[in-house]
């Protein structure tokens, strides 16, 4: 029997969606699950697909049906089931098989991981089970050798924008994982601010689940034009079939996550970024949990959410434009400051190239910050002309929307973060003269004058 080209452990959603997109493209995988019985059924229902498919029951076999030398895709659950496999196969592979951990890991692990084995890769995927199926947006880390060597694979599997595909090597070790966590920052961050506008309708302005639809479909048309908006939308719009009712009014108002929100918000903190709506929206999905609390706060204050009337769905749109712009701003400046701290030199460019198709963020807007991001990788997106633009006509509609929705007591935590982090960002003299006599009155911290001499202190009034 001929060799496969490549393996894959983990035939979960991802996993499956892979090993058929990578079939589907010409190449021979072996596949292997801890429960034999899940390759089997995944085999039976491959149709033509399954003459390409290896099945294999044990990690011996799936190494013997490999080509050397080898390269493993890992799907499992991020965390240490990837080093319990890792630890599992090693021993058995040759020193230059490749192991490619596709799942959602922390980056802190990939550089262990890489560090301890060098030959493991790190590679970020995006798309949710469609795009693993038909063409997902891939992030590569680990060293740029092992990248090319399996980049035929990656790069035919990956979603296309125009011919280039969405698959690029970013940098070292967890480069590519820790721009996949930027990206579910992003990813939150930009769900967030629909959902804050999705509320505004909602409870504002009094629109029914059809209108809302119709108007995030409108959206979809212009400078909003993405799959969140796409996909919220057709949400939106949906009807369940067992109550008759829409399906928003039938599903609870708590956020799951897995978690790589959070992580990018606590790296951040380690970078000493300011990625303000990126924060606000884990902190929302926390806050979307305390169902109960919330309850007893409706009871306690009355309902806040007030009908608002000096807005209009319009100055919504506008709204989530600046929000959008300002939120992929934060999420780039991140990805800047960790590639400095880690010596990554990561490509800014490219990674908004790569986040074009594929990926649960791509949206029109990211062929302008590449873009913005070729004229100068270090500039703040806010900076670039485009955006600069694009910010000067649309934040008097965010701050309209902003104003309003604290007046009609309808929470839209990201969107308010982003308007703060606008008028942070263009504040030539801020308030932190007033941390800095505080620190050095309390502290004798020192501080440094408008004339430049540092170092300075008081006297300050007992
Ligand atoms: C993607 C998604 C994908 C997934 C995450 C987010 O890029 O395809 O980000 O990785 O949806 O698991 O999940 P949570 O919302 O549960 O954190």
């Amino acid at each position: 029997m001929t060799k496969a080209n490549i393996g894959l452990i983990g035939l979960g959603t991802m996993g499956a969606a892979l090993a058929l997109n990578i079939a589907d493209n010409g190449f021979d995988v072996a596949v292997y699950n801890r429960t034999t019985q899940v390759t089997h059924d995944f085999h039976k229902d491959a149709g033509d697909l399954a003459a390409k498919i290896h099945t294999t029951e044990t990690i011996e076999d799936l190494i013997a049906a490999i080509a050397k030398p080898r390269a493993i895709i890992l799907m499992v659950p991020a965390g240490d089931i990837v080093d319990q496999q890792i630890a599992a196969l090693r021993p058995l592979l040759d020193d230059d098989d490749l192991i490619i951990d596709a799942g959602n890991a922390n980056f802190h692990d990939t550089n262990r991981r890489s560090e301890s084995d060098p030959a493991f890769i790190g590679v970020g995927v995006s798309g949710g089970e469609e795009g693993a199926r038909f063409g997902p947006s891939i992030m590569g880390g680990g060293q740029r050798a092992h990248w090319d060597r399996i980049a035929p694979v990656l790069n035919a599997i990956a979603a296309k924008y125009g011919d280039t595909p969405c698959a690029t090597w970013l940098g070292a070790a967890g480069a590519g994982h820790f721009v996949k966590a930027v990206h579910n920052g992003i990813e939150y961050a930009d769900m967030q601010m629909i959902a804050e506008s999705y509320g505004m309708m909602r409870d504002g302005l009094g629109m029914n689940n059809g209108a809302i639809g119709d108007t995030l479909a409108a959206w979809d048309a212009g400078p909003l034009d993405s799959y969140l908006i796409e996909i919220s939308s057709k949400v939106a719009k949906a009807v369940d079939p067992k109550t008759d009712q829409p399906m928003l009014d039938v599903i609870v108002d708590a956020a799951g996550q897995k978690g790589t929100g959070r992580w990018t918000v606590i790296e951040a903190q380690h970078l000493a970024a300011a990625i303000p709506a990126i924060d606000a929206a884990v902190v929302a999905r926390n806050l979307s949990a305390q169902r109960d609390n919330r309850a007893q706060g409706e009871t306690l204050f009355g309902a806040a959410p007030q009908p608002v009337t000096d807005i209009t769905v319009d100055d919504l749109e506008k709204a989530l434009i600046a929000g959008k712009v300002l939120c992929y701003a934060q999420g780039f400046e991140m990805i800047n400051k960790a590639s400095a701290h880690y010596d990554w030199a990561l490509p800014l460019p490219d990674v908004a190239r790569v986040w074009r198709e594929g990926c649960i963020i791509r949206s029109a807007m990211l062929n302008d910050m590449a873009d913005a991001l070729t004229d100068d990788p270090d500039r703040n997106l806010m900076f670039a002309p485009f955006f600069t633009k694009l910010l000067t006509d649309n934040h008097g509609a965010l701050r309209r929307v902003v104003a309003a929705a604290a007046l009609g007591g309808v929470a839209m935590p990201a969107l308010s973060s982003g308007l703060a982090y606008f008028d942070a960002m263009r504040t030539a003299r801020g308030t932190a003269n007033m941390i800095q006599g505080q620190r050095d009155f309390f502290g004798a911290h020192g501080f440094e004058r408008i004339t430049g001499e540092t170092d300075q202190h008081g006297p300050w009034a007992l």
